[in-house]
């Protein structure tokens, strides 16, 4: 049986080479779409009349270049309905950004379409500005018989924008992957309305409309007389901003509603833009198997913190695939991608990545806090630079300067090329950190390298436990990418 894997990599290449048929019990995927985009930025042609910064959002993704033109392509050549649908879209269209993210849309649900079971479902979580046709999209996929149902999901927030309602809810696309009299679907309950409530008591409740609700095993007369079936809207709350891990992190409640409802124990989860896991963590805290897929090394680095603290350190069994693990595979991240690899090098230590360049944290690109002085003690930090190219003394003179600046008690700088002798020396000039552990550098200088063969930051170890910030495991040999379908 699969265990659980996270890949980092393109879904669609990740779906294509590692996933089997007919392997996945649920499916949930929640792509990228910048709702605060107008409707304007995707329709635009490509004539520039559209202000860059507007663009930029959408600039890497859904712009209509070769690469979309040949899934394009692929997709039509493969005949069917999917393929129709696309033609009519670009007459529809032209080639504007909104074609091409409904091709990138069609080209991963023709995989998703593929992988899942028979007895599956699937729920794509988009908002109003493309639901519409990704329905369309969706119905080609699976077949109109198979939809179940529009959630909606409803939130609250700030208001926003004029001559219009406030924008509060997205819209989440419900789908059987066939007509299998084994299909899976626990019916949920919800809450009474307040006047029964009155009338009859609290002791027939089986679920919180605000929270999950709780599965009711078997459909008998008697137990649907004990509350109202689920509806299909959902008002769950955002995450809040301080509580978020990731700008677009769904709340945990909203993927329970779905895991439960659409899955048992032991079943096999799928999501393929997974961010900062949220699926991962709900299925693994209701026993099911997962699979998650990010395209951002910064996910992935979210995600192993977020199992570490969710569950604690080495509790979760998973595999993580794609990430280097040898010295080429990391200097290509280097060359391709240098914010990439500036997330995988700080997963590898442990570290928390800083948002880039924010006046405030200037020179600074992760954080590890440690707490040597046992329960109550001060918290200590340590910095982190990372350097995908060139790196000289004077990036290790501006490391001192932050530490200072900071007061924080060591600073680390990772470095894809080797120390030179220069570098070493200033290094040396910092000092050390004392601690009942002993001496630990201020300024300590490790070499991806060195990463790689499980050499680790000195500082001295936590007395009390911190969840958040403790030490990354070595890096897994069996973490390696594999060419042969997994499943
Ligand atoms: C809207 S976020 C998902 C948030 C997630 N539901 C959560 O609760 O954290 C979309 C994610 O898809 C990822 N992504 C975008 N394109 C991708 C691709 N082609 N393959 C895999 N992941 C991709 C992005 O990096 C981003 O983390």
């Amino acid at each position: 049986m699969t265990g659980n894997i996270l890949f980092y990599g393109d879904n669609l290449d990740i779906l294509r080479r590692h996933i089997g048929d007919e392997t996945v019990d649920l499916i949930y995927l929640d792509p990228p779409f910048n709702s605060k985009a107008t409707y304007n930025v995707l329709f635009a042609e490509k004539n520039g009349s559209q202000a860059a910064a507007q663009f930029k959002a959408f600039e890497d993704t859904w712009r209509w270049d070769q690469d979309a033109a040949k899934t394009y392509e692929e997709i039509v050549e493969g005949g069917k309905n999917i393929a129709r649908t696309l033609i009519a879209f670009n007459e529809l269209f032209g080639k504007n950004d909104m074609l091409t993210y409904l091709v990138m849309m069609a080209s991963r649900l023709v995989e998703l379409q593929r992988v899942l079971k028979p007895t599956g479902s699937i729920y794509l979580h988009c908002d109003p500005t493309a639901s519409h046709y990704l329905k369309i999209l969706m119905d080609a996929s699976f077949g109109p018989k198979n939809f179940r149902n529009e959630i909606v999901w409803h939130y609250r927030k700030w208001a926003t924008g004029k001559y219009a309602f406030q924008k509060n809810h997205d819209v989440l696309l419900f789908y059987f992957r066939s007509d299998s009299r084994k299909r899976t679907f626990n019916q949920l309950y919800m809450e009474r309305a307040p006047s029964t409530l009155k009338r009859f008591g609290t002791s027939k409740i089986v679920s919180g409309h605000d929270e999950t609700g709780r599965r009711v095993p078997s459909r008998t007369k008697q137990q649907e007389s004990e509350g109202v079936r689920q509806d299909d809207v959902w008002a769950i709350g955002r995450v809040p901003p301080i509580k978020q891990l990731f700008p677009t992190q769904k709340p945990g409640p909203l993927l329970e509603r779905i895991i439960t409802s659409s899955s048992n124990e032991n079943d096999l989860i799928l999501d393929p833009f997974c961010g900062c896991g949220t699926t991962i963590a709900v299925a693994q805290r209701l026993h099911r198997r997962w699979i998650g897929i990010d395209i951002t090394y910064l996910a992935i680095t979210v995600i192993k913190h977020r199992l570490r603290d969710e569950f604690g350190e080495g509790v979760v069994d998973y595999k993580v695939k794609g990430e280097p693990i040898a010295l080429p595979d990391a200097k290509v991240l280097a060359e391709q991608n240098p914010y990439e690899f500036q997330w995988w090098a700080l997963g590898l230590v442990g570290a928390r990545p800083v948002e880039q360049k924010k006046g405030a944290d200037r020179g600074i690109d992760g954080r590890l806090y440690f707490h040597d002085e046992g329960l109550g003690g001060k918290t200590k930090q340590i910095i982190f630079s990372v350097k995908a190219g060139t790196t000289t003394v004077a990036h290790v003179r501006d490391l001192r300067g932050v530490i200072e600046r900071e007061k924080a008690e060591i600073g680390v700088l990772i470095t894809m090329q080797k120390m030179t002798q220069p570098m070493r020396s200033e290094a040396a000039g910092a000092g050390f950190y004392e601690s009942q552990w002993g001496k630990h550098p201020r300024i300590q200088i490790l070499t991806i390298e060195e990463l790689l063969a499980g050499k680790r930051i000195d500082y001295p170890p936590s007395r009390q436990v911190n969840v958040t910030f403790k030490k990354a495991q070595k890096a897994n040999k069996n973490e390696s990418a594999t060419q042969e379908p997994l499943l």
